[in-house]
């Protein structure tokens, strides 16, 4: 089984100095940038938009991972797509026509992603698979950083590994909240294929380079 990619949260970054903690990043081996956008209605939260993210894409080469806490996404698509995401992911639970927000992402060019909430069915990727380059279970309720991991989020990945191999093997499997050292190995083995992770790669115990480096350790080697 191939390293899950690791994509670290800029929501527990220090946006005073966002340049320097993405340069950080990229020095400490991160795989791909992770950006949260709340509107304050999908999640009780406001973070940001298009701005930060064209911010972003010009201070990393690193690829862009948007993920869209918002209501009625469609109203956004084009805008974060020209700011520069690599990736668009909508969540199931914020938009009744996912077959066409899943194709104005892809006449972008970009990849196209779709995000559960922790007890949203699974069943949608039954049918939206087909369409998708990432599927993203939620394994804390979205809105904040820094929250502790729902155990029952890893037999959700190992449930969407089925699914996926079956439907869309090249669909990667990407899990979101409370990801830390401790528990990124098993998220590894039930089928990860990227961990996200915000407050244990942005915080005051140790620097960007070293949180990544744990969380490397806690995968297995090969
Ligand atoms: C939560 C966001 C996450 C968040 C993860 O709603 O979608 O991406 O930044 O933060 P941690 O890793 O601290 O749980
Ligand atoms: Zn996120």
């Amino acid at each position: 089984m191939r390293q899950p990619l690791i994509a670290p949260s800029i929501l527990a970054a220090d946006f005073s100095h966002l340049g320097k903690q993405l340069a950080e990043a990229r020095e400490g081996g991160a795989d791909l940038i992770h950006i949260d956008v709340m509107d304050g209605h999908f999640v009780p939260n406001i973070t940001l938009g298009p701005l930060v993210v064209e911010a972003c894409r010009r201070a990393t080469e690193l690829p862009l991972d948007v993920h869209l806490m918002i209501q009625a996404p469609e109203r956004f698509i084009d805008r974060f797509a020209r700011a520069g995401a690599a990736c668009l992911t909508v969540h199931a639970e914020a938009a009744p026509h996912l077959h066409r927000l899943l194709q104005m992402i892809h006449h972008h060019e970009i990849k196209a992603g779709l995000a559960v909430n922790p007890l949203t069915p699974l069943t949608v990727f039954e049918e939206a698979l087909p369409y998708l380059d990432r599927a993203l279970i939620m394994s804390v309720n979205p809105g904040f950083g820094g929250q502790a991991f729902i155990p029952a989020s890893l037999s959700r990945i190992a449930r969407l590994k089925k699914l996926r191999d079956a439907l869309n093997p090249g669909c990667e499997i990407e899990v979101d909240g409370g990801v830390v050292p401790e528990n990124s190995g098993s998220l590894h083995r039930a089928g990860t294929d990227i961990l996200v992770a915000g407050s244990a790669i942005f915080n005051q115990h140790a620097s960007v380079r070293e949180n990544l480096a744990a969380l490397r350790r806690g995968l297995p080697t090969s």
